[in-house]
């Protein structure tokens, strides 16, 4: 069932999601060669405490960690590890900040030292790919028309979007319907509504979309072995546009 929620509701979200944005900025600060990403998730955990909030991920279905790192040909999912970051490596840091009770879920994916070209670029567009779906999730556009911004944005430039994993509604759980596909025809599916709450996660590949699952049932990474990005936003639609909750 699609919900759509009150004024309040997205004031709360908001406040998480002012959190998640400024602990996305230290990170920012934190990412260099050398640094574990289990030194990033024990980071998260201490902000999030220290600001009356929880990380969400962490028991989610048996996910033990705080937030996902997944590091170059990782799709999402990534658990934090021990192994330190290399110069060229890209990693993207995704999490999920409950304040009392309210949600909010981002995903950005950071350079580590000094990158290829070719990672730069990926980024480049992963992260304009993510504001092209979100200028189309206005009132009376439809699900379809957030797909197809980014896909028809990505795919000229040689990406690909990856199929199997989706932006979401959300709040008061973390996925809720409807399904946000991050390809897909114009015109086509729900109608999105003001009060309606979505996250918008293009996951970006530079080969084939196609992903497989790690051993640990957890981790999607591509099949050809080539890199992947990912950004996400939480946000709501409202009279005046779409409406960042997790903006920097
Ligand atoms: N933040 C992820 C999403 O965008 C949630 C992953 S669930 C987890 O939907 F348990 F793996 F963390
Ligand atoms: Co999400």
């Amino acid at each position: 069932m699609v919900t759509v929620k009150s004024e309040r509701e997205i004031k709360l979200m908001h406040e998480a999601g002012k959190i998640l944005a400024s602990c996305h900025k230290e990170i920012a600060k934190m990412i260099k060669p050398g640094i574990t990403t289990s030194e990033i998730d024990q980071f998260v955990e201490k902000f999030l405490a220290d600001n009356g909030a929880t990380p969400e991920q962490k028991g989610y279905q048996g996910y033990k960690y705080a937030t996902c790192a997944s590091i170059n040909d990782e799709i999402c999912h990534g658990f934090p590890r021990n192994t330190p970051l290399q110069n060229g490596d890209i990693v993207t840091i995704d999490m999920v900040v409950n304040l009392n009770g309210a949600l909010a879920d981002s995903a950005w994916t950071y350079a580590v030292g000094e990158i290829s070209e070719k990672a730069q670029d990926l980024l480049e567009v992963t992260e304009k790919s993510l504001y092209k779906g979100i200028e189309a999730a206005i009132i009376g556009n439809r699900v379809g028309d957030i797909g197809h911004a980014i896909q028809s944005y990505v795919e000229p430039l040689g990406y690909s979007v990856v199929r199997d994993f989706t932006g979401h509604g959300i709040g008061p759980t973390l996925h809720e319907a409807p399904q946000i596909l991050h390809y897909g025809l114009p015109g086509k599916g729900l109608r999105l509504k003001e009060g309606m709450v979505i996250t918008i996660e293009p996951m970006i590949n530079v080969g084939t979309w196609e992903s497989k699952m790690d051993s640990n049932g957890w981790t999607a990474r591509t099949v050809d072995g080539k890199l992947s990005a990912q950004y996400e936003h939480t946000i709501a639609i409202t009279k005046d546009g779409p409406f960042i909750l997790t903006q920097q």
